[in-house]
């Protein structure tokens, strides 16, 4: 009888390779063409689904979008309200030209919202579509926006398990990638700094909502700063970036004010005139100045508590010292 001996490590190795990503993953090809110079830098007004057309395949470094999610709500050009088959297959012909014109190593990230009264699991089926297509879900973060308005709305059945209503005061941030988990870039181009990249690899990032929808005409945009930590945390300085449904512009801002190149398409002449404008005007705030300030006084706070426990540390010792004495 013949025996096979399999150390710990390859025994383990081998049981966890089974279960990976790489049994669903599909292969690319490791192919990397330019992308073209006349979407460069450009706010495009049009359907998605004909724009991508026209731009060459494996040419895109990250993609960062929040498509409409078929809530309701009162977009410019977009209907809101489709039947569910409908929707996801006008979702999905977009997101089959983002997958083709992503590069080999790529990043798609999707901010989706839970649903709330129609029972439809968006995230969840936009992450299974992702997956079927072969692309690698990569992670999962949170972005609580401890949403007020979450305090007014319906209970469903009120104190009773017959029906009720949960409510969310967060969104979900999926990040998926083409072929590679790892994406090439010049190291040069790194600017994540070393507080920004410890704090943000936490997965639950707590940033407000927008707060100037009114003010930029737009019913649903996402703010800054968390178009701000995705590429930061996913993409290097230069790399393209590709937003398909842009609205009023806010990743395609981030990204040309973190020097990234990019490209943000919409359906409505009236978003993309917003996002033009917010391009010559707005000026982005320093959120590592922000983020620097909170961590200096995280650590004030810290070391007052560490001054705290001292003082109970010493009180406990003296009550031992107090025993002993009784003693
Ligand atoms: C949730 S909003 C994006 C808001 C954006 N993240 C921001 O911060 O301003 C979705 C956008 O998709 C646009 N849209 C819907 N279908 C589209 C399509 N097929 N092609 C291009 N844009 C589309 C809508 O006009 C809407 O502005």
């Amino acid at each position: 009888m013949a025996f096979v001996s399999i150390g710990f490590n390859q025994l383990y190795k081998h049981s966890i390779m089974a279960i990976g990503y790489e049994h669903y993953a599909k292969t690319f090809e490791k192919n990397h063409n330019d992308f073209p110079i006349n979407f460069t830098n450009k706010i495009v007004n049009g359907d998605s689904i004909d724009v991508l057309k026209k731009l060459p395949d494996d040419s895109v470094d990250l993609i960062f979008t929040s498509p409409p999610y078929n809530f309701g709500m009162s977009y410019d050009h977009h209907d809101d309200v489709n039947e569910w088959d409908h929707y996801f297959c006008s979702l999905w012909k977009v997101f089959d030209e983002c997958i083709r014109v992503l590069r080999y190593g790529g990043r798609i990230i999707v901010n989706v919202q839970p649903s709330s009264s129609n029972y439809i699991p968006t995230h969840h089926i936009i992450t299974k579509g992702f997956m079927e297509r072969g692309l690698i879900w990569r992670s999962e973060i949170l972005w609580e926006k401890n949403h007020r308005h979450c305090a007014t709305t319906a209970w469903g059945s009120w104190k009773s398990p017959s029906s009720p209503y949960l409510k969310y005061t967060w969104e979900f941030v999926e990040v998926f990638c083409k072929g590679n988990l790892k994406h090439d870039g010049d190291s040069n181009n790194i600017d994540i700094t070393a507080n920004e990249f410890k704090t943000w690899v936490n997965a639950r990032w707590t940033i407000a909502p927008e707060t100037r929808m009114k003010n930029f005409g737009h019913p649903a945009m996402f703010p800054p700063e968390l178009a701000y930590r995705v590429l930061k945390l996913f993409s290097f300085k230069n790399d393209v970036i590709l937003d398909p449904f842009n609205g009023a512009g806010t990743t395609s801002l981030v990204a040309e004010r973190t020097g990234r190149r990019y490209l943000g398409i919409d359906l409505s002449p009236e978003y993309c005139n917003i996002a033009e404008q917010r391009m010559k005007d707005e000026v982005l705030k320093d959120y590592s100045g922000i983020l620097d300030e909170k961590l200096a006084l995280a650590e004030k706070d810290k070391g007052s508590k560490d001054r705290e426990s001292q003082k109970i540390q010493t009180h406990t010792l003296s009550d031992l010292f107090d025993i002993d004495t009784i003693v």
